[in-house]
């Protein structure tokens, strides 16, 4: 089946997962905010398969809508949009980039905690943050190659989990689904961050087990 993939961000995350999801078979949409003959332009370069639409139109045909946008900007999207829909987010917060964010002094959990909190209605799942763009393209083998590098998926909806899961396989990694309570390990101070690591190693660092063949 031809899956969509909505992308909101056409910046250096965005525009490789986007590239390889469409060499992969996914339909691409891609959004942003800056101005548009700019974005097609990039977008045209980038991703020539992909199809630039606006948020709205994005998030109704999308079945996934990945948010590639800087965590210290995400606050400003409509997230009234998003009811229902399986959201990934992929997003770190980097000080120096995002500036002080004020949601999180004193704040304990992941960012997607946070995300969340916008619309607990979205299908929230916690993935692709812990690699840096180029790795997805460097790193990338397909399913038949044994020991592909591992990226977790952290997810409490298990339908979300699949899906995401799929996309997560298809650009070339070897997805690993964990409960959405281990979202802080992913990001850049845990154990997991930047480090090249198959799905064993993966596993045992996020305290999981491999689930059992039926
Ligand atoms: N780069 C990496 O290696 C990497 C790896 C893992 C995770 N991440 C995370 O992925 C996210 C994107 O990183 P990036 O490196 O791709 O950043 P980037 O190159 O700066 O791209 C971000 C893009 O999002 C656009 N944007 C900002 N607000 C938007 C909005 N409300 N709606 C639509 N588009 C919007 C920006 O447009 P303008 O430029 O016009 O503002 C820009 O084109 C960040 O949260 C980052 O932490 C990045």
């Amino acid at each position: 089946m031809n899956r969509v993939l909505g992308i909101v961000g056409a910046g250096k995350l965005g525009t490789t997962l986007g590239l390889a999801a469409s060499d992969a078979g996914w339909q691409v949409l891609m959004c942003d905010v800056a101005p548009i003959d700019v974005v097609a332009m990039i977008v045209e370069a980038m991703v020539p398969q992909a199809q630039l639409v606006s948020l709205p139109e994005l998030v109704a045909r999308a079945d996934i809508v990945l948010l590639a946008i800087p965590f210290g900007l995400s606050d400003q999207l409509d997230y009234s949009l998003l009811d229902g829909k399986v959201v990934l987010d992929p997003m770190n917060y980097w000080p120096a980039v995002d500036g002080d964010v004020a949601a999180l002094h004193g704040w304990t959990g992941s960012t997607t905690d946070l995300v969340a909190l916008r619309n607990p209605r979205m299908r929230i799942v916690k993935t692709l943050n812990h690699l840096g763009y180029n790795d997805y393209a460097a790193d990338a083998r397909s399913g038949d190659v044994p020991d592909r590098r591992a990226v977790a998926v952290a997810t409490d909806d298990p339908g979300a989990g699949e899906l995401v899961a799929q996309l997560v396989d298809d650009i070339g990694f070897e997805p690993v689904l964990v409960p959405f309570d281990r979202s802080k390990l992913l990001e850049p101070d845990g154990p997991v961050f930047g480090r090249w690591l198959d799905a064993p190693s993966m596993r045992q660092l996020l305290g999981v087990t491999p689930a059992r063949p039926a």
